[in-house]
């Protein structure tokens, strides 16, 4: 049977992580080795020349299930009959910024992208938001698309719940694929918490596994929340190849569903849950079926967590209320 090929809309498409995500995309990581893809990569002006340079690049795999390339600086037609959408074209932070401090710069982008999604994406769509601050600029397309399921505006933290993996299995000596049911809460900055306290090694309690509370808070916590700041100091440029990557996981577990017995971290509106207030985009505990993800409920949340996913839901409130004072929400 012929599949129909899914509309992938790729924004920022010459940047560095637009280099590290279009040929794992057209590969079949993203939705699956057996589903044909097209490619429509959204750039501005400047960003035309090398994007070209790259869709030469892709003609060049002769990919199997790569069925065109269209590029534009135009986002009504860049999210035409799009059905899923990763919106990584904004600038990234520089050495000594928070991300926060980008949300000036780069907020502005997200309100016409989001009324672009609006007005001409396919009915099925599904947005990743991966450019920083990346939870208040979903929170900003979300706001500009009112005709589009709220839910189908999610943020990036996989990159997070990724690194508090690979940092968790470093200190315990597991295997990265022992490791099951990690969370990460609150906002992609400083300020997320990496949840261990639920999470299970090869069946046993993470944090009993660990035991050791001073490590989790004085080196596993920080480590994870400022590794993209350590990444920025290390290269000289922020991190692009993990964050494709977890690009690619994202959107993969979203469509193909979780394993059995284990759950992921998406960035998503929240329904109350755990006290995030309803409408902020958060981190979360998620699982996905179907295409649908859903947040896992009636975990226990104990002192040590409550505070620290409480700091980094404040945060969120903040960027919001600071981004209604810009109008773009
Ligand atoms: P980059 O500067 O290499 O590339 C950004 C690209 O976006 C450029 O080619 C630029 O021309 C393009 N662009 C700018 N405005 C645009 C617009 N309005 N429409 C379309 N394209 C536009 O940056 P990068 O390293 O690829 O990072 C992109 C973003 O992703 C940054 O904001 C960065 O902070 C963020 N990021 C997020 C995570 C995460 O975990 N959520 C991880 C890494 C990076
Ligand atoms: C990351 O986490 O690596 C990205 O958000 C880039 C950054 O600014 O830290």
């Amino acid at each position: 049977m012929t599949r129909t090929p899914v509309n992938v809309t790729v924004t920022g498409a010459a940047g560095q992580i637009g280099y590290a995500l279009l040929f794992r995309i057209a590969s079949g990581h993203l939705l699956g080795a057996d589903v044909p893809v097209k490619l429509r990569l959204l750039e501005i002006p400047q960003g035309l020349k090398a994007a070209e340079g790259t869709a030469m690049e892709l003609d060049d795999c002769a990919f199997p299930l790569l069925r065109g390339i269209d590029i534009t600086d135009d986002p009504n037609v860049a999210f035409d009959g799009a059905n899923v959408a990763l919106l990584v074209g904004a600038r990234p932070r520089t050495k000594g910024m928070e991300r926060g401090d980008l949300l000036e710069a780069n907020g502005g982008i997200f309100k016409p992208q989001g009324k672009a999604i609006n007005d001409n994406a396919a009915d099925d769509i599904k947005v990743l938001v991966v450019g920083n601050p990346a939870n208040t600029n979903a929170l900003i397309a979300q706001a500009a698309a009112p005709d589009v399921p709220a839910e189908r505006f999610t943020a990036m933290t996989r990159l997070d719940h990724n690194r508090a993996i690979s940092q968790l299995a470093a200190k315990t000596g597991a295997a990265v694929s022992d490791i099951k049911r990690l969370t990460i809460w609150g906002n992609h900055s400083a300020t997320q918490y990496p949840d261990i306290f639920h999470a299970t090694i090869g069946g046993k309690n993470a944090a009993e596994v660990v035991n050791d509370e001073q490590w989790l808070a004085d080196e596993f916590i920080p480590t994870v929340a400022k590794r993209g700041a350590a990444i920025i100091e290390a290269r000289g440029a922020s991190s692009a190849a993990s964050a494709a990557n977890a690009a690619i996981d994202h959107v993969h577990t979203w469509v193909n569903g979780t394993a059995e017995g284990d759950w992921t971290s998406m960035g998503i509106p929240s329904d109350g849950s755990y006290g995030v207030p309803e409408g902020l985009i958060s981190s979360f505990p998620v699982t996905c079926k179907d295409g649908k993800y859903e947040i896992v409920q009636g975990l226990d949340i104990n002192e040590f967590s409550r505070a620290r996913i409480d700091a980094s839901v404040q945060e969120l409130a903040e960027e919001r209320d600071a981004v209604r004072g810009l109008g773009l929400i």
